[in-house]
């Protein structure tokens, strides 16, 4: 039977991209400095900034991580390794800082000395609480401590057995001026049996009022997240202890056997789980009945990916602005609240603010944070230029990668959808940070918005001609580095 295709064609909705639209300045009150751009990932993982890294294998590891947290923003750890690396980087960012260590190492009373050295050289820590077989503290020994004393000696005898301590609900303030007060850079917490509890450290609390925008959890370490294929039960399962937010990583979500696989895998283990990528109102309504409440929040856009060959190839996609807003206007119709991440094709401050704009809570990006120093890869450099490695999950390399083969999967697809290449060296996370949120902090002041909700309802679209693109940017100038003779 001849199908319709005329009135398909006629009848086809728009989809937009970042370069399809402007804000349109609005009445303000608002200064740049005032914004708060603190949301959330899922109804439950908040964030100062609404920033995520994409979890590539270019992007995201432990480093990148360790030092989005740091600013506010999260990491999403990638999966193109094994699951046991995968666990490890997690574990590192979960190590990276904490209030209250709770994985104390320490040691017994008749030991040596010798060991007690062996140990702090090893675990690369400069003091150790003593404790006696019922894990009662009964001192500490520094690395001054058996700087000067004999190797053979028992720890009992060179160990301070004066301990100043604190008890589990301590807060920072108290730690620190307990800690200032008495000199020292460790404090124990016990219980009412003095039992060990945990450790406080000085540098930690340093580097907590440092980072005081800090994503953290609630043990004060900073917060993580780590992609899985919704196939993957295994890896979820060994990541839920750590993370705080497992991130579906698979190109097209609605369909029907991963739909089916997250349910499974939702099911079994606790951890928040962001679903995607999707970028339609059909599937938003399909995930919606299948994963109920544990769709903890909705990963958005297919193709606009900076390294993305897939709608070239096969000519899907759902832009990431136009896919936030779809899934944004279906979780209106349904009164729900379920934070949407978009994912793909943002460049630059004002591309984030657009997808803002349109309902996102949090941007993902890959491009941006792959030139930063601590993303995967050296530097290269090439006419006297530095760069960094950025390659798509779906590229021919990056597929090559044993574990990388259920994303865009070669058995199943046969085709590359990605691309490899460089992208210019940015500095590090934090300078990257900084600039970005310079620019979220202006786009917000021309909207009159002081949070990402305010900005939700206030934000009117203006949308640009194709002939309008190139008036949008620096026109009719030579830029520095542009020069031909
Ligand atoms: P940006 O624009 O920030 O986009 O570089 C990063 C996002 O692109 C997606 N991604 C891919 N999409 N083929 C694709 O079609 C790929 O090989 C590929 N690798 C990553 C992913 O959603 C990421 O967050």
């Amino acid at each position: 039977m001849p199908v319709d295709s005329y009135s398909k064609l006629v009848n086809a909705r728009g989809v937009y991209t970042f370069r399809d639209f402007v804000l349109l300045p609005g009445r303000s009150d608002i200064e740049p400095s005032n914004v708060d751009l603190a949301t959330n990932l899922t109804n439950k993982v908040k964030l100062n900034l609404p920033l995520v890294s994409s979890p590539m294998d270019t992007v995201t590891e432990a480093d990148m991580a360790i030092a989005l947290a740091r600013q506010g923003g999260i990491g999403i750890v990638h999966r193109n390794m094994p699951i046991e690396e995968q666990v490890e980087n997690v574990k590192r960012v979960k190590r990276a800082e904490s209030f209250i260590i709770r994985d104390v190492v320490t040691i017994s009373p008749s030991q040596k000395v010798s060991e007690a050295f062996d140990l702090m050289v090893k675990k690369s820590i400069s003091g150790l609480p003593v404790v006696d077989n019922d894990e009662r503290l009964v001192g500490i020994l520094t690395r001054r401590d058996v700087n000067f004393a004999g190797k053979e000696e028992e720890v009992r005898a060179v160990m301070t057995s004066d301990v100043k301590v604190a008890s589990a609900d301590v807060t920072i303030d108290e730690a620190k001026r307990i800690m200032h007060h008495n000199r020292v850079e460790k404090l124990p917490v016990i219980d009412e049996d003095k039992k060990l509890l945990g450790l406080i450290t000085i540098k930690d609390v340093y580097s907590r009022e440092k980072n005081s925008l800090a994503s953290r959890d609630a043990e004060g370490r900073l917060l993580v997240g780590a992609s899985v294929s919704p196939f993957d039960i295994e890896r979820a399962k060994a990541l839920e202890k750590y993370v705080d937010v497992l991130v579906s990583d698979v190109a097209h979500f609605h369909n029907v056997n991963i739909i089916e696989s997250a349910k499974k895998l939702t099911r079994q283990v606790g951890t928040d789980f962001i679903a995607g990528n999707i970028g339609t109102s059909e599937a938003t309504r399909d995930i919606i009945s299948a994963l109920e409440d544990r769709l903890a929040a909705i990963r958005a856009g297919v193709g606009s990916g900076s390294i993305c060959i897939t709608s070239e190839v096969t000519k899907a996609g759902a832009p990431t602005l136009f896919a936030v807003a779809q899934i944004a206007a279906t979780l209106a119709e349904e009164k729900l609240s379920i934070p949407i991440v978009a994912d793909g094709g943002i460049r630059a401050a004002g591309d984030a603010t657009l997808a803002l704009a349109a309902g996102a809570s949090a941007v993902m990006m890959g491009n941006v944070f792959a030139g930063c120093t601590e993303s995967p890869g050296g530097l290269i450099k090439i006419g006297g230029k530095y760069y960094k490695p950025y390659r798509g999950m779906g590229s021919a390399s990056s597929r090559q990668k044993r574990f990388a083969m259920d994303r865009y999967n070669q058995p199943a697809k046969g085709i590359a959808e990605g691309v490899e290449g460089v992208v210019p060296y940015r500095g590090d996370v934090q300078t990257v940070v900084e600039e970005f949120v310079g620019g979220l902090r202006a786009a917000f002041g021309y909207s009159g918005a002081i949070s990402i909700a305010d900005l939700w309802s206030k934000a009117r679209f203006g949308a640009v001609s194709a002939a309008g693109v190139d008036e949008l940017r620096p026109h009719n100038i030579i830029l520095p580095g542009e020069e031909k003779i």
